[in-house]
């Protein structure tokens, strides 16, 4: 199976999000990557659901949603009415991760999981068969345009190896810092899904940034 990109909305231009997202809707894209930040869990808000509502309205690709909030589980229902394919939680937000991943099953969504870049792949041990997908922070969350932090690579490493000898499908996707450089090391570790926000956004063609990322 060949890695997806999924490229962050967040570095998208906000006056302009109707022209992004269709520029996204004719690329190769597979997914279209949501960051939802909260002011608490992260030092920064970016956007919510009233701006999703209408990203949905025109939106071809899978929205892949990553929650940077505290108390995710209470916001499932709002995820599954803008029709999102994945609902991304952080493993720090989650007193009772396993049940809140049961919750995002039971409105019909993919359940993924998110590591801060100081929380260690091995803490999933008894998470990992349960899950759809794990999202690995490769720069600390809340801004986009960050440095790639190098260790990032030995956790995706380490969990494909979790994932493997437990015969899993689990998907590893890797965000912050990702570009075509960062993207081939992560792909050769082992990951299956890229989210590019700056490297996108900010090449003068982000459509053949997207074919160069997704033929890595
Ligand atoms: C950071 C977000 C990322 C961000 C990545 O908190 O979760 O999705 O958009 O941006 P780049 O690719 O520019 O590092
Ligand atoms: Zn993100």
């Amino acid at each position: 199976m060949s890695h997806k990109i999924s490229p962050s909305l967040l570095s998208a231009d906000f006056l302009n999000l109707q022209k992004d997202i269709e520029m996204l809707n004719n690329s190769e894209a597979d997914w279209l990557h949501c960051d939802v930040m909260d002011g608490v869990f992260v030092p920064n808000i970016s956007f919510g659901f009233p701006v999703l509502e209408r990203v949905k309205e025109i939106a071809k690709k899978p929205l892949d949603v990553h929650l940077m909030i505290v108390q995710p589980e209470k916001f499932i229902q709002q995820v599954k009415d803008i029709n999102a394919y994945m609902m991304t939680v952080h493993y720090e937000a989650c007193t009772h991760l396993h049940r809140t991943v049961g919750a995002i099953h039971e409105a019909g969504m993919k359940a993924g999981v998110t590591l801060n870049p100081h929380t260690p792949v091995e803490l999933l041990e008894d998470i990992l068969e349960d899950i759809d997908m794990v999202l690995i922070m490769s720069v600390n969350p809340g801004f986009g345009g960050q440095k790639f932090i190098e260790r990032s690579l030995s956790k995706v490493s380490r969990l494909r190896r979790m994932i493997n000898e437990r015969n899993l499908s689990t998907l590893i996707e890797v965000d912050g810092g990702v570009n075509l450089e960062t993207g081939k090391r992560l792909l050769d570790a082992g990951a299956d899904v890229l989210v590019a926000g700056n490297a996108v956004f900010s090449a003068p063609d982000p459509t053949q940034m997207i074919h160069q990322l997704k033929n890595l």
